[in-house]
């Protein structure tokens, strides 16, 4: 299939089109490089042995998108384009909800016009808000979301129902990921944060690495084992692998289908950090920190929905993740801009 990715720059889209290409699908990509830098690109390019096409636009200008409709013929979208820090969003929702919703009513018109109704959709344990039930399966009502990047999320997913509900041509798939961390096994991508990471990974590989003293852990009064917040981290391959399988979906025509992307397994911060240490042979100074506003004690799925229905389950454990995200940084110490 010829598959779009809005946001096919970033962190997630890159590696997706490493594990397309390595199934026979043809990318383009479409990102207006608000969190993202060209040279991801070009490592995808060495990595896959060739470049694919970019075009540098913003999803909510509906004419770039449609001429890129008209120039590519395009079988499905896969959308990844949007804001993400969670704490920006608490400081600039305006800028958050315009982005995240405008850009997808736009892609959904400019889609329908021109006759392709085929999207997944990056969406994100955050839906589950404080869940209801561990581990998480899809079944799972969904919770409130605490800030306004998650609402987006949440508001967007029920957007692609309504739109599938009305118009039953379009196969809609949201996939709920859990914590994607880790990198290319080459060393050659990864997670390029701008300024002070927000998330626990890039935190620890910057520490690792002597540009942050040491990593705060926010919260050990938890109810969970040590304390620490626990949380299903995936390998961002094993997640873009799952985007694959996921057009399986699409191909059979499933209407509306939602699924869980994580490995099934918890770890705290101290599980992680203790993971990376051993692995990795470096040491990652921490200490203890208040709570962090609008954190849960425990997030993991269950992804068995994702096995049997799309033949899909992650590959990779803790120490691989930590690894990949250690050699990452390790040869990249200024991200994509060294
Ligand atoms: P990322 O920031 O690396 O990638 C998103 C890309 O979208 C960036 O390249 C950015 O430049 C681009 N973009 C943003 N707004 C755009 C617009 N209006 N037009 C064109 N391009 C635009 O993030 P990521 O980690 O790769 O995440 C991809 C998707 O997955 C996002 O939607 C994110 O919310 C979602 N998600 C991420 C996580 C995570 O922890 N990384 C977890 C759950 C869900
Ligand atoms: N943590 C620390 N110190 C840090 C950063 C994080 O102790 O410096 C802890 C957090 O308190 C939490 C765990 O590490 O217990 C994971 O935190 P992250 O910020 O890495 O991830 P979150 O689970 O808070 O959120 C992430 C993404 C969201 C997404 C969610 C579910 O940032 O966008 O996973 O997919 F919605």
């Amino acid at each position: 299939m010829n598959i779009l990715l809005t946001g096919g720059a970033g962190f997630i889209g890159s590696h997706t089109i490493i594990e397309l290409n390595k199934s026979g699908h043809d990318v383009v990509v479409v990102d207006n490089l608000v969190n993202s830098n060209p040279e991801a690109l070009n490592r995808v390019a060495a990595i896959i042995g060739k470049q694919v096409p970019f075009i540098k636009a913003d999803v909510r200008d509906r004419e770039a998108m449609d001429r890129i409709f008209k120039q590519h013929k395009i079988d499905a979208v896969i959308h990844f384009a949007g804001l993400k820090a969670v704490g920006e969003s608490v400081s600039m929702p305006l800028e958050y909800y315009e982005n995240n919703m405008n850009s997808t009513f736009v892609l959904l018109d400019v889609m329908r016009k021109n006759g392709c109704k085929n999207i997944i959709f990056s969406s994100s344990a955050t839906v589950y808000g404080d869940p209801a039930i561990i581990p998480i399966t899809e079944e799972c009502p969904k919770g409130h979301c605490t800030n306004p990047y998650g609402q987006t999320k949440s508001m967007l997913e029920e957007v692609l129902m309504d739109v599938q509900k009305a118009d039953k041509e379009w196969n809609v798939v949201l996939l709920r990921y859990f914590n994607p961390i880790g990198a290319h096994p080459s060393g050659t991508m990864g997670e390029n944060p701008n300024g002070i990471p927000n998330n626990l990974m890039p935190y620890i590989t910057q520490t690792a690495i002597g540009i942050r003293k040491e990593l705060g852990v926010f919260g050990n009064d938890y109810d969970t084992p040590d304390g620490t917040g626990v949380r299903d981290y995936i390998h961002v391959c094993d997640l873009a692998a799952g985007h694959v399988a996921a057009l399986q979906a699409i191909e059979r025509q499933c209407g509306l289908a939602i699924y869980n992307l994580g490995t099934g397994h918890g770890y705290s911060v101290l599980d992680v950090v203790k993971a990376f240490i051993k692995v990795n042979g470096v040491d990652v100074p921490y200490s203890i920190k208040p709570r962090r506003p609008g954190d849960i004690a425990t997030c993991y799925c269950n992804p068995a929905k994702a096995k049997a229905e799309l033949g899909w389950e992650a590959q990779y454990g803790i120490e691989e993740m930590c690894r990949d995200s250690w050699n990452w940084q390790k040869k990249n110490p200024k991200g994509y801009d060294a």
